[in-house]
């Protein structure tokens, strides 16, 4: 059975993220490339703390993540998973929510994280009935600053020197947000 979708795109679609997801995420995710930018990149993960993660997930209204399905790959024998987009700590008295991507190193450069994120609004937006999102992201992380500019985000905060990434030193670290169109 293929993975059931719940947004279609034109070159991805977010999925059901199903526990036999996880040693395939926590494989593409634990690579020095991946995880440079990431908040929490300090704390190592083991595949067991993974499966303790998406368990606790299943059962905690404020946060949802999705699979991000390669539309060619899809129902083709082998995985169709290139990343997950989340929304994390929803707040739903005040309609908002943080969103967060990470696709796996082989499927970077083809526009899947700014058709991943686009559709994470929508998702959001139409379907969740939030009203503002938000994003963290760190300065050299050029593209992710870049897949959310493209999606609309407008810098709203600058923490300046803030989070420390190995060869780099302090870098500042921007919150950006997107209010729902109404
Ligand atoms: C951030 C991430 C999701 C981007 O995904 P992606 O599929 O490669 O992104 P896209 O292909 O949709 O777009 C990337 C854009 O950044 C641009 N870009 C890539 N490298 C760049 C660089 N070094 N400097 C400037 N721009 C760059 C690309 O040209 C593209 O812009 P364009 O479409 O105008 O040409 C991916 O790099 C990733 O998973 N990174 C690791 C996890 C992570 O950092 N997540 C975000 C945490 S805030």
């Amino acid at each position: 059975m293929g993975r059931p979708i719940v947004r279609e795109g034109s070159g991805i679609s977010l999925g059901i993220l199903e526990r036999s997801d996880i040693p395939q995420l926590y494989a593409e995710f634990n690579t020095p490339d991946v995880r440079r930018y990431l908040t929490g990149r300090e704390r190592a993960v083991s595949l067991e703390a993974a499966y303790q993660m998406y368990d606790s997930a299943q059962k905690d209204t404020s946060t949802m993540t999705y699979a991000v399905a390669v539309n060619a790959l899809r129902g083709k024998g082998s995985s169709d998973l290139a990343g997950t987009v989340a929304l994390n700590h929803i707040d739903w008295a005040n309609r908002r929510a943080e969103v967060a991507y990470i696709l796996f190193r082989k499927y970077w450069g083809k526009g899947y994280g700014t058709e991943a994120l686009s559709l994470a609004v929508m998702q959001a937006f139409w379907t969740l009935n939030l009203r503002k999102l938000t994003a963290t992201v760190c300065r050299p992380n050029r593209p992710s600053v870049k897949v959310l500019e493209k999606n609309g985000f407008r810098k709203a905060v600058t923490f300046t020197n803030h989070v420390y990434v190995e060869h780099e030193g302090y870098v500042d670290e921007f919150i950006y947000e997107l209010f729902r169109q109404e």
